[in-house]
């Protein structure tokens, strides 16, 4: 059924009484609960219609016993994915999860040992660097670059700090925080280095219906069927639909040694699969959540300009490429000239907008800080204006005319010795 509905990504929902971690606990987190909150990765926005409706329905049901993922489930998640990313995914390579980050511990627990070398590409998601060293692997730190204002793998530096102990690669496609959507191109190269290096893929794609127009998701498994066999694909619906906090996330893996080694392992840490709630928003979001995703993506546009120009205008100190994807600004604010501690608390404190501190993405995220743009576009506005505000007290000799001293004051001065 097409959804019909105009939704307006204008309204203002007050969250600070739905749990929200990102509202509900701004005074217990930051002292302060006039602070903007835009931090951790989920929407101010109402989900879509037909999703709301289908969550109410099964809610109404008074049972919430042990579900199953019923067929149509699957169906719905494989037709989204050829409609939206040309990419056809077969029933048998499909596993329901509870999140993209379980799934990408099991993948690390199934398919690697301890002291085994994964590497992950910062400045990346934090997570990355925890579910490898918290699991006893180690990190292998293939940083990104900026080459013609654009962020770029480096195919160079990865090929040097391969070995034989490293097994693993994990790609953030799109790129939690620096918004690349990696090319078809820029896949290939990735995919043919881990291939030939016997490097297993585990592409992190939860971000992928997340892209402007002037970017195109290409999910690395679609390119080959022998990048397919050596990668396991981490997708859900939550960043999408803003159903994070139902926890449903899938994997595909079509490489049926490696489905049963993932599966196996998931068992052994007693995961289970989606909780019941979870299941009928994944089908809902993916059978009828297109409509509101293109009005969705149509606002993010609009908030992105107003944000790219209100800080190039007006905030020159900060500068920001523009990103293909995700609805995440990674801010160079290196030339506000503040320590990296000192940044952190002057976003809080002076223009009271709370980021994600850039260093949480790895030692190449000094300087920067986060800053999530989903939400009303008077609410982007509102923070814009707090963060040139607070920027203005770091300038007030560029803005303010120059001091004159008078006679008296400037004897004083000098014989001070200048002090
Ligand atoms: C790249 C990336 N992966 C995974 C997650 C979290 O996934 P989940 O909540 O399904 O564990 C996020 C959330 O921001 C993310 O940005």
């Amino acid at each position: 059924m097409t959804d019909t509905t105009h939704y307006d990504f204008d309204r203002w929902i007050d969250r600070r009484a739905s749990d929200s971690i990102k509202w509900a606990f701004n005074e217990q987190l930051f002292g302060d609960d006039d602070v903007i909150s835009m931090w951790i990765a989920d929407m101010d926005f109402a989900i879509p219609e037909p999703v709301s409706r289908a969550i109410q329905q099964r809610a109404a049901h008074p049972i919430y016993g042990y579900p199953m993922c019923a067929p149509t489930y699957s169906d719905a998640l494989i037709a989204w994915w050829r409609r939206r990313h040309h990419w056809e995914i077969q029933k048998e390579w499909l596993t329901y999860n509870p999140g993209v980050i379980p799934a990408l511990v099991v993948a690390i627990l199934a398919f690697t040992q301890p002291g085994d070398k994964i590497v992950i590409q910062p400045p990346v998601y934090p997570p990355f660097f925890n579910i490898v060293k918290h699991n006893g692997r180690q990190i292998v730190e293939n940083a990104l670059r900026v080459e013609n204002g654009r962020y770029q793998m480096d195919f160079a530096d990865l090929e040097k700090r391969l070995d034989s102990r490293t097994k693993m690669l994990i790609l953030c496609n799109p790129h939690n925080p620096v918004g690349r959507v990696w090319t078809r191109a820029e896949l290939t190269r990735l995919g043919e280095i881990c291939l030939a290096k016997h490097i297993i893929i585990v592409s992190d794609e939860i971000h992928a219906d997340i892209v402007y127009p002037w970017a195109k998701h290409v999910p690395i498994a679609s390119i080959s069927d022998a990048f397919a066999q050596n990668t396991i694909t981490c997708l859900a619906p939550s960043k999408t639909f803003n159903l994070a906090g139902l926890y449903a996330s899938a994997t595909i893996i079509p490489n049926p040694r490696w489905q049963a080694q993932f599966n196996h392992t998931l068992e052994s840490l007693a995961h289970k699969s989606i909780n019941v709630l979870g299941i009928v928003a994944l089908e809902a979001a993916y059978r009828c959540g297109e409509a509101w995703l293109d009005q969705l993506l149509d606002y993010l546009r609009g908030n992105l300009d107003l944000a790219m120009e209100y800080i190039a205008a007006r905030i020159p100190e900060i500068q920001v490429i523009r990103p293909e994807g995700t609805y995440l600004l990674w801010l160079d604010c290196r030339a506000l000239g503040l320590a990296p501690v000192a940044l952190k608390e002057f976003m809080l404190k002076q223009a009271r907008v709370a980021l994600n501190d850039g260093p949480t993405f790895g030692t190449q995220g000094e300087g920067f800080q986060r800053m999530n743009i989903a939400c009303p576009r008077t609410v982007l506005a509102e923070a814009l204006r707090r963060i040139e505000a607070a920027v203005n007290t770091l300038r007030p000799l560029r803005y303010s005319s120059p001091t004159i001293l008078n006679s008296r004051e400037a004897a004083r001065l000098s014989d001070d010795g200048g002090k």
